[in-house]
C-alpha cells in the first residue's frame, strides 16, 4: 500500500518535471515562414528550402502563406501519410491541413508537435502542384537540445 502510494507520487513528480521542461521547450519555439518571401507557391523548390532550414524542432511553427482564390482554387496544404505517398504525390489517404482560403493574410500556422516525419504537399490540380510544381517537403522536428 505504502509502496504503491509512493510510486504514484513519484509518477506525479516526473509528470511535473516533464511539464516544466515542455514549457521551456515551448518558450524556445521558432516561427518559420515556409518558402520565406516566396511563401507557398508553384515552382519553388521546397525540398531545397526544407534542407536549408533544417533542423526543425518540436513546437516550431510553420507558416503557410498563399493568396485566397479568385476564380480558380489557388493552393492548399495536405499531410501525406507516408514516404511512399509523398514520393508519388498520392493524396488518396492524405488529410487536409489548410484549405484554399486559410493561407491569406498572416497565413496558416502549423505546429510541429510530435517527433515524427510530417509530409506536406499541395493537393491542387489532382496533385500537379505536388508532382510538377515542387510543392512538397517533409520535416522531422527534433527535441530541442538544452545548453
Ligand atoms: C530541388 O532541390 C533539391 C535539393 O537541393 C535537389 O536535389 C533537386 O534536384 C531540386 N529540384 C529541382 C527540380 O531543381
Ligand atoms: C476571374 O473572374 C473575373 C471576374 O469574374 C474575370 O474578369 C477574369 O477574367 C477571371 N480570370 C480568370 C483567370 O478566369
Amino acid at each position: 500500500m505504502a509502496f504503491s502510494q509512493g510510486s504514484a507520487q513519484g509518477g506525479g513528480f516526473i509528470l511535473l518535471l516533464l511539464t516544466a521542461s515542455l514549457l521551456v521547450l515551448m518558450s524556445e519555439a521558432e516561427t518559420i515562414v515556409v518558402g520565406g518571401s516566396k511563401g507557398w507557391s508553384f515552382g519553388f523548390n521546397y525540398t531545397d528550402w526544407a534542407i536549408k532550414n533544417s533542423p526543425f524542432y518540436i513546437n516550431d511553427k510553420l507558416v503557410f502563406k498563399y493568396a485566397a482564390p479568385r476564380n480558380t482554387s489557388s493552393y492548399n496544404v495536405y499531410l501525406l501519410p507516408n514516404l511512399w505517398s509523398y514520393i508519388n504525390c498520392d493524396f488518396r489517404k492524405a488529410s487536409i491541413v489548410a484549405d484554399a482560403k486559410q493561407g491569406s493574410g498572416k497565413g496558416f500556422e502549423f505546429v510541429l508537435k510530435q517527433w515524427r516525419p510530417y509530409y506536406f504537399a499541395c493537393a491542387v490540380n489532382n496533385g500537379v502542384h505536388c508532382s510538377q510544381g515542387q510543392m512538397k517537403f517533409f520535416a522531422i522536428p527534433w527535441p530541442r537540445p538544452h545548453y
